[in-house]
């Protein structure tokens, strides 16, 4: 075997609070094999091990061209509808991985980010990306259509207009226009400014209470999509479990003592 072919298609690399997970196939654009699917999902499964000790995970693409250019499509080209129907559920799965994790994920998208690969960052709880990158979900030039996510989280992303037109025409935009359709939270110049960026939010992010954190992303999470009254009710529960921790207590206690916080992350 080649080395490429032996070095694992996913590694996960700690920094302090901050955890990064690379996509490691750059010689195929990171396109998302089976092989690198339950690599993906056996990383999010052991970073939610890590409890608070991770505050932030990004995501980033391998060799400076792409981040995901989606599923692989020699791996999908042999499959049955059914075989297909199970790759789908493997994408769903690294998915749900994702949004179930506690700690905030950032996408870190320099270069493309096409179809499974848009998906991936779309299960990001927010896209950062380069002034380099692409966006698009180009399936129907396949015969496909999005089968990561694509139908469901690019319309709550972009709206239902540019998300049809975009899944209707396989149309790349570039990260200008991502960002002013509000797909990318923040732009960046060039991937060394992205990560430190990055890493910067985490920080930000782990000064804050671990606890509420959690529950604010699982709020936002479950209650995405779901009827007004459903979600408020979700949002009545996260806020009533807030009020259980002792760091609510000690945040509030803090503000009103004029100091600072000391979070405890229970
Ligand atoms: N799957 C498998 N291999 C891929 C790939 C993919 N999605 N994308 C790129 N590659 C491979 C190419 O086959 C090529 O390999 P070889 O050197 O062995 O020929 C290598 O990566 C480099 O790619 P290109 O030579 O094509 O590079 P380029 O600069 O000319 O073009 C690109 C770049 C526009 C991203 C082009 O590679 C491309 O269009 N890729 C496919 C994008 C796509 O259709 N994605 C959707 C896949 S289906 C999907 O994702 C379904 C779903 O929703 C889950």
């Amino acid at each position: 075997t080649t080395p490429d072919a032996a070095a694992p298609p996913v590694r996960v690399e700690r920094e302090g609070v901050v955890a990064i997970v690379t996509i490691d196939r750059p010689k195929a654009l990171n396109a998302l094999a089976p092989e690198v699917l339950g690599a993906l999902a056996e990383a999010f499964e052991e970073l939610a091990q890590a409890g608070d000790a991770v505050r932030g995970v990004l995501v980033v693409g391998a060799g400076g061209r792409a981040f995901v250019a989606g599923a692989d499509i020699r791996a999908l080209a042999p499959l049955t509808p059914e075989e297909g129907a199970a790759t789908g559920r493997l994408g769903h799965r690294v998915a749900a991985l994702i949004e179930s994790l506690s700690a905030p994920v950032i996408a870190c998208v320099d270069g493309f980010a096409l179809g499974g690969g848009l998906e991936l960052a779309l299960a990001c709880d927010f896209i950062y990306a380069t002034d380099a990158s692409w966006f698009g979900q180009p399936e129907v030039r396949l015969g496909l259509i999005p089968g990561f996510g694509g139908t469901v989280r690019l319309p709550r992303a972009v709206g239902l207009a540019l998300a049809k037109e975009l899944i209707y025409t396989g149309r790349r935009i570039d990260a200008a226009t991502a960002e002013a359709a509000g797909l990318v939270a923040r732009r960046f110049p060039d991937r060394e400014s992205m990560l430190a960026g990055a890493r910067a939010t985490v920080e930000e992010i782990a000064a804050n209470a671990w606890t509420a954190v959690g529950i604010a992303k699982r709020v936002l999470v479950a209650a995405s999509g779901t009827p007004t009254a459903t979600a408020v009710e979700l949002e009545v529960a996260g806020f009533e479990d807030a009020f259980r921790t002792d760091d609510m207590r000690e945040g509030v206690a803090a503000f009103l003592e004029k100091r600072e916080p000391g979070f405890r992350g229970h």
